[in-house]
């Protein structure tokens, strides 16, 4: 096991974060994908994610605003941000989203701007967000069965959950993908089924392995599904599935084949094969905390920066330092792991 003071970056060593070029780290990984969570609230009640009742919650009043949120763009996307994402926290509570995402999709520079949503709403938001000129969504959908869905969420939304789907697929959003959190002696049941239904609408569906950001600490190792397994399932039910060769190794998802040829599925498997060796995604906090990594000790307050009318130079400075002091990766495994201090619906997922 190693230890988690050489997996630290180098920077007590006194060597500053770059002042120009790319966006690196001490590993030398480039950022290019920016997570910007709007809010930290959510609809339903993930037992993986959030507390079944209460929780901590930012005040309104300190959640940033849309032109912090778009002055922070600003600063950001010329030091080489390719990818955008909203998220939450669930996204859609935000007041007036679809004026964000124009003013984003607005933006010279942006190539990509993408929303992950739960879906709850999305039958009444679809429309909205499509002509605000969101093209990408990804749906968090765990289980068709609607007992375990409320299980899992505290809430009664399936129905609602499904019906979002079928009207984002009306108003005509290709590039849907469902997400599916995998918990061993819970969602076992729903590997075959979620696969189904993503083939038959030709979406493809990633399985996430559970990771250790739940508001109660109910994480284990051994509650993991993992991903080896999952394929196993897959290839028995719809023949061998094949690794698809990856255009992009830094994205999180090794992506499989079915045999028939049909829409491919991922895993995301965190926790039995750590991605952070490629990692180039950095995050926004709904309430201006910057952060290099989902499980990050520390993060770097960019709020009041931008309350106080901060210029680019200096948020830029802000964004390159919070890089550099990035570690090498989440060191779930390690005796020393410790979770970070915000659940996933208060960091953005
Ligand atoms: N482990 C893995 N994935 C999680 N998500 C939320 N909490 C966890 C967790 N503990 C997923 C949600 C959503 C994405 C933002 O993160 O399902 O799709
Ligand atoms: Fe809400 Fe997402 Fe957390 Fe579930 S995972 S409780 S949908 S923020």
């Amino acid at each position: 096991m190693q230890d988690l003071v050489q997996l630290a970056p180098p920077v007590s060593q006194g060597q500053a974060a770059p002042e120009t070029g790319p966006l690196i780290d001490t590993f030398d990984r480039v950022h290019d994908n920016l997570r910007i969570s709007v809010t930290d609230r959510c609809n339903i009640r993930c037992f993986y994610c959030m507390p079944e009742r209460g929780g901590e919650f930012a005040p309104v009043s300190q959640l940033l605003s849309f032109p912090e949120i778009m002055r922070f763009l600003a600063a950001a996307m010329p030091l080489g941000i390719q990818k955008v994402r909203l998220t939450g926290g669930e996204p859609l509570l935000r007041p007036k989203l679809p004026d964000l995402i124009a003013q984003i999709a607005e933006m010279p520079g942006v190539h990509d701007v993408a929303l992950t949503t739960n879906a709850v709403l999305l039958e009444r938001m679809a429309k909205p967000l499509y002509n605000a000129g969101l093209r990408r969504l990804n749906v968090h959908l765990d289980t068709l069965d609607r007992e375990r869905f409320r299980q899992i969420t505290r809430r009664d939304d399936l129905p609602r959950v499904l019906a979002g789907i079928e009207t984002a697929l009306e108003a005509g959003f290709r590039s849907i993908k469902l997400n599916a959190v995998a918990i061993r002696g819970v969602t076992e049941p729903d590997v075959v089924p979620l696969a189904r239904f993503a083939r038959d609408r030709n979406i493809e569906i990633r399985y996430i392995e559970f990771m250790p950001l739940d508001a109660q600490h109910l994480w284990s190792r051994d509650r993991v599904l993992l991903a080896d397994e999952m394929i196993k399932t897959l290839s028995a039910a719809f023949g061998p599935l094949t690794p698809v060769p990856d255009p992009d190794p830094r994205a999180p998802a090794t992506e499989y084949q079915y045999a028939d040829g049909s829409v491919r599925v991922g895993f995301i498997a965190s926790v039995s094969r750590p991605f952070c060796l490629n990692c180039n995604r950095l995050r926004l906090t709904a309430d201006g905390k910057l952060r290099y990594c989902l499980f990050a000790r520390e993060e770097t307050d960019v709020r009041p920066l931008l309350a106080a009318g901060a210029g680019e130079a200096e948020l830029e400075r802000a964004i390159r330092s919070t890089v550099w002091k990035k570690w090498a990766g989440h060191q779930i495994d390690s005796p020393l792991f410790a979770a970070p201090n915000r659940p996933m619906y208060s960091i953005g997922g």
